[in-house]
């Protein structure tokens, strides 16, 4: 909404909007047809891509609310089926909504059975995030009677069934990778439950899902439930807005997630842990993150919105210690993350630059502890933000204002030219 100031450009006024907290923006949408200019942002460092009413980011105090929640009250007390019906319906619910929500969800786990077949058509070797990417694009093969995006009944199908299917996609490229048979998803489980069983559980075996293992996992799923417009929801919204069905949708955000600066820090965050291996060896590996001249990064360290301690990260941290304590695990590459962080923090590099530890820094110790391999974190990352991804799709396509994304450029190509025939260039 217009808070009724405005900022000169040029000879013209154009309006400021104010949300409900947060900075307020300069609404140039007129700017093109007024001045015949462009402005000029790449990375959106200062571009408001949307209006939204999800979820909130103030980066100087480290804050993150969904829905007007902390992120620390929801991981703390709440649990993902919640998180997920908070995301997408705009409150918690109450008791009967939960159970009926968690119904839902619990009845659309199953994978179509041909899609098995899909999985076998990859090599052994595949990165997940390969696999993840294509199943969840075939979905839109196998589920025609949710891809009619103008009704919001199929949009809320596809919704649910996208939240429901990922643990059972995920488990199975996981399965398929170290060649164990798929285990099919069991309705008396959690969601997060039903994971554990199907990713570490055997036909041959009965599975008992440890609880402070359940609990670490869960929480885990909320703390990267959604994140405002990062760069794969922006990616999933950017697809959506030419009106795909919502399965290409997701299957594009999974292909943006999955890069080393985005969701696949968390896998580079621990094979850096490793790699550095003893405390001794953490001094090399800063100077090798402030050397210029070295592309090495702290990974897990920095946020483009944080300039503040990721408050996902608070919770990650006291989340590694109760699950190595449940697990009676001692894990030296904790202590060396532990180290790695004090020392950071204490460097003027990081200081001046406001360099903290984000979600990834820590949730590979733990994904790590509970035998997840490295190459499945970002396959969590993914399987977690997709209730974020399309409770931020169905936002979008709701808005009755909703167009298609179309940015435009800073041109600094040749200019036009006539063509010259092979023999005379
Ligand atoms: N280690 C060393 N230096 C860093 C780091 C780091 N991890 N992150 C940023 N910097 C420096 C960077 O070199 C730059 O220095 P200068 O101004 O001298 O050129 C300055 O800090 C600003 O960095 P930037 O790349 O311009 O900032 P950005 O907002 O474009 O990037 C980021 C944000 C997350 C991509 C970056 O901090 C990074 O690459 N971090 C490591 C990867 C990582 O942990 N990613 C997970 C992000 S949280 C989960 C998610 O949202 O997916």
């Amino acid at each position: 909404m217009t808070d009724g100031t405005s900022i000169k450009i040029g000879d013209r006024d154009y309006g400021v909007m104010s949300g409900s907290t947060g900075p307020d923006v300069i609404d140039i949408r007129k700017l093109y047809a007024n001045t015949g200019m462009f402005t000029y942002d790449p990375g959106f460092t200062s571009t408001a891509s949307c209006e939204s009413g999800l979820t909130f980011i103030d980066g100087d105090e480290g804050v993150l609310l969904h829905r007007g929640y902390p992120i620390g009250q929801l991981a703390e007390h709440s649990s993902f089926m919640e998180v997920s019906y908070l995301l997408l319906n705009g409150e918690l619910p109450n008791k009967e909504e939960l159970d009926k929500f968690s119904y839902t969800i619990t009845r659309h786990t199953m994978l179509h059975e041909q899609l098995a077949t899909f999985y076998r058509g990859f090599r052994r070797d595949a990165h997940p995030m390969a696999v993840m990417c294509g199943i969840v694009g075939a979905l839109s093969a196998f589920y025609h009677d949710s891809t009619d995006i103008t009704d919001p009944y199929q949009r809320m199908v596809a919704s649910h069934r996208l939240i429901a299917k990922m643990p059972t996609i995920a488990a199975m490229a996981y399965k398929y990778t170290i060649g164990q048979p798929f285990v099919y998803p069991k309705n008396s489980l959690s969601y997060t439950g039903n994971f554990l069983r199907m990713t570490f559980g055997v036909p041959a075996e009965e599975y008992v899902v440890n609880p402070v293992v359940e609990r670490a996992l869960d929480r885990i799923f909320i703390l990267h439930a959604d994140h405002e417009q990062n760069a794969s929801t922006s990616t999933v919204r950017l697809a959506g807005s030419s009106g795909a069905n919502p399965f290409a949708c997701i299957a594009a955000g999974i292909a943006c997630l999955w890069g080393p600066a985005h969701g696949g820090a968390n896998e580079a965050a621990l094979n850096m842990l490793r790699e550095i291996g003893r405390p001794e060896r953490i001094p090399e590996y800063i100077a090798r993150a402030k050397d210029k001249n070295d592309p090495f990064r702290l990974m897990g360290f920095g946020h483009r919105v944080y300039k503040n301690y990721d408050p996902r990260a608070t919770v990650m941290q006291k989340t590694v210690r109760e699950v190595l304590t449940a697990l009676n695990v001692t894990d030296p590459l904790f202590d060396v993350a532990l180290q790695l962080e004090e020392m950071a923090l204490k460097d003027d590099y990081f200081i001046e630059k406001k360099l903290f530890p984000n979600v990834d820094f820590y949730s590979g110790v733990i994904l790590s502890a509970i035998g997840f391999p490295t190459t499945m974190f970002t396959a969590l990352f993914a399987l977690a933000r997709t209730v974020g991804w399309v409770a931020q799709w169905n936002e979008m396509i709701s808005d009755p204002d909703q167009k298609i994304g179309r940015p435009r450029q800073l041109y600094t190509g040749p200019v036009q030219r006539d063509y010259v025939a092979v023999d005379k260039r």
